[in-house]
């Protein structure tokens, strides 16, 4: 009866990551500087699916956007009086997107392997306050993610870079990745763990609730990291920023917690329900 209360209590977080009912194990370990290439490649992956992402479903997400190319359709309609060139302009709104999408995500992904994600060792193990960290199943480096502690926040550290290779997912990695942070979060006593996120797939919110966390907001715009947007960037690029938070001393956390803290790595096949 006892336990029965206990599962109920245990986050959805804390369900034994699926491949361990396989028998096989995913390790969840810092970087080492043999990975590099493999996470560079995890991590380049993972952005480049966002170009699609943000182009073609989150045009859905974005009525104001839609306005806009209703309003720019009108308008050349009045200019040219032509049905043909009206024909068009979807196929041409959709390029712009996909085109300009693309060229942000590029620019991002330039600047984060001009800063961290270009010098992994030296950027994440230079402090404490934040590391990266692989996971590893059969052998392969097939997941990354990465926290750093938020010098404006006092308190926060923020979960980043969170990819998994395509050919390992729904196989539990993400859950064990994200794991890992919580329990860094934990033993460093930071108050709460906070992510942001412009994915519109499902997946990642899906996992970020799974994990416990609660979506406090989010934000509409172009911004973007080591991004300046000129007037058709920001036509045809535009995202929403989903911000994230969990309450690290949420008093069922360090319960479960203290609960999987032993087996966490283990083989057993047992699955906590
Ligand atoms: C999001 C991502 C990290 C998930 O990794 P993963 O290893 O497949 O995740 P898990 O196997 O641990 O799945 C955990 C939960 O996430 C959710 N989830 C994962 N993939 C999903 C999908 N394709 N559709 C719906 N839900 C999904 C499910 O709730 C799943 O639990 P369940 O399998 O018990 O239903 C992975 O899809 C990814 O790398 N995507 C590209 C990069 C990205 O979006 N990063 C995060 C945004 S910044």
């Amino acid at each position: 009866m006892e336990e029965k209360i206990q599962q109920q209590d245990v986050p959805h977080y804390f369900k034994r990551p699926k491949t361990q009912n396989r028998l096989q194990t995913i390790v969840v370990r810092e970087f080492q500087q043999a990975d590099n290439l493999k996470v560079q490649q995890i991590f380049y992956d993972g952005m480049m699916e966002m170009v699609a992402d943000t182009a073609f479903r989150g045009l859905k997400h974005h009525p104001e956007s839609l306005l806009l190319y209703t309003a720019m359709t009108v308008l050349c309609f009045v200019i040219t009086m032509s049905w043909w060139v009206i024909g068009l302009i979807p196929a041409i709104v959709l390029y712009g997107r996909y085109f300009y999408s693309r060229r942000v995500i590029h620019r991002f992904l330039a600047h984060a392997l001009s800063r961290d994600m270009g010098d992994i060792a030296g950027f994440y193990n230079k402090s404490p306050e934040s590391c990266l960290w692989v996971a590893v199943l059969e052998g392969k480096v097939v997941g990354i993610v990465a926290a750093v502690g938020q010098q404006n926040s006092r308190g926060a550290v923020e979960l980043q870079r969170l990819s998994v290779d395509r050919s390992y997912r729904r196989h539990g990695v993400g859950v064990a990745l994200g794991q890992k942070l919580l329990e860094f979060a934990v033993t460093h006593r930071y108050s709460c763990v906070v992510l942001g996120t412009t994915a519109y797939k499902p997946a990642a919110h899906r996992l970020y609730r799974g994990l416990g966390f609660r979506c406090v907001g989010f934000t509409n715009g172009h911004g973007t990291p080591g991004a300046r947007l000129d007037l058709l960037e920001r036509i045809f690029y535009r995202v929403r920023h989903h911000h994230y938070k969990l309450n690290v001393q949420d008093v069922q956390i360090a319960r479960a917690l203290k609960m999987v803290s032993t087996d966490i790595v283990g083989v057993q096949t047992t699955e906590l329900n």
